[in-house]
């Protein structure tokens, strides 16, 4: 049976250490579901619509690659989806017990699916999205820590009268 992950989060932005995790999912996994989750946040930087468009976008050549948006419980939405596998990714230590809380509660939810942690190239292990946003909003640049689209619109956003990151 072939093998389907769902790979779930806020990605607000989606940032390059998600894409490393992304790439090798896809090489693992026969598929992986690249799930946003609908309000995660209150006031998100990037509408769901964007969020969804910037994932399709980069993954575009990766036949492989799914992206979808899920509400709700994630092991519903696995198990809807008939998926067997939650990808997540490991940066440091410090992500570990917030992760390893989720995987036992999703495991306890039920237990047929399984969590599998990924690590990032070490490159990657500093960066988050709510860093990216913080070191944007102040000026700092994020070149190389997200994938081009993601920088154009950040940019965009600054152009865009009324709708500064920098001021949110
Ligand atoms: O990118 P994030 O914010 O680290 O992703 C967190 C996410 C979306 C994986 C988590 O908040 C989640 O699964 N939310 C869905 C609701 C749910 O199932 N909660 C119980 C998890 S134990």
């Amino acid at each position: 049976m072939p093998t389907l992950a769902v790979y779930p989060g806020s990605f607000d932005p989606l940032t390059n250490g998600h894409v490393d995790i992304i790439m090798r999912g896809a090489r693992l996994f026969d598929r992986i579901v690249i799930a946003i989750l609908v309000n995660a946040e209150k006031s998100p930087l990037f509408s769901m619509d964007e969020r969804v468009e910037i994932a399709r976008a980069v993954f575009k050549d990766l036949p492989n690659v799914e992206v979808d948006t899920f509400d709700g419980l994630l092991v519903d939405y696995v198990e809807r989806r008939h998926a067997q596998v939650i990808v997540r990714g490991l940066r440091a230590v410090s992500d570990f017990e917030f992760e390893f809380q989720m995987a036992l509660m999703n495991r306890r939810l039920n237990g047929k699916i399984e969590t599998v942690f990924m690590m990032p190239a070490e490159q990657y292990t500093y960066i988050s999205s709510r860093l990216i946003k913080e070191v944007f909003s102040l000026g700092g640049r994020v070149h190389g820590l997200v994938p081009d689209m993601v920088e154009e619109r950040l940019q965009a956003k600054v152009g865009a009268s009324g709708e500064d990151p920098r001021k949110k």
